[in-house]
């Protein structure tokens, strides 16, 4: 499954599609205005991953010199267990090497378990708390930290 799979640069004309995903996704969605002001900034990278045409996936990350910070990633709900996350993090972390990164920075919630083991897999570990960080529940915010070679 994971070789058909296609990482491609965000096109306005997708947000349709992951406003979807992220409605369905995430306690706290961003806004669909907040992904077209992220979008064109220099610091932002944009993907989205496609099976066949179809857009299952997507991620934002941000990088700062020698610093990466992963903001986003979520996969289709009808999409997961499938490989498309794990290619997306390869994506990045493959980009990060080639652009000379260093470490790359993320949180996620504690009770989220399925990306906390996928960031684990990847050899981020957790490096402090941001305490009451998510407006929804007041659920702390891990901060993971990966080093790259
Ligand atoms: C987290 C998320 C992006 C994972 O996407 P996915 O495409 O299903 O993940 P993959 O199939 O590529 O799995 C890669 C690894 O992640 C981990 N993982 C993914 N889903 C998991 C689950 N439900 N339970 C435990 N581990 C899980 C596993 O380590 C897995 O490797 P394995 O299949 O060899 O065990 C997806 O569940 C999602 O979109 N969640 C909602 C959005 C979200 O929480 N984003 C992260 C915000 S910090």
């Amino acid at each position: 499954m994971a070789e058909t799979l296609a990482i491609v640069p965000f096109e306005e004309g997708d947000l349709d599609v992951i406003m979807g995903i992220e409605n369905a996704s995430f306690p706290t969605p961003w806004t669909r205005q907040c992904y077209l002001d992220l979008a064109p900034l220099d610091s932002i990278s944009f993907f989205v991953v496609k099976l066949k045409g179809e857009i299952v996936g997507y991620m934002l990350y941000q990088r700062w010199a020698e610093e990466m910070e992963l903001h986003t990633i979520a996969v289709s709900p009808s999409h997961r267990r499938t490989g498309v996350a794990k290619k997306m993090m390869e994506h990045m972390t493959a980009d990060a090497e080639k652009r000379g990164v260093k470490r790359i920075f993320l949180q996620v919630r504690p009770s989220n378990a399925p990306a906390r083991s996928l960031y684990t897999s990847f050899g981020f570990h957790v490096i402090g708390a941001r305490r009451g960080y998510y407006r929804d529940n007041f659920e702390d915010a891990l901060v993971m930290r990966m080093e790259l070679p």
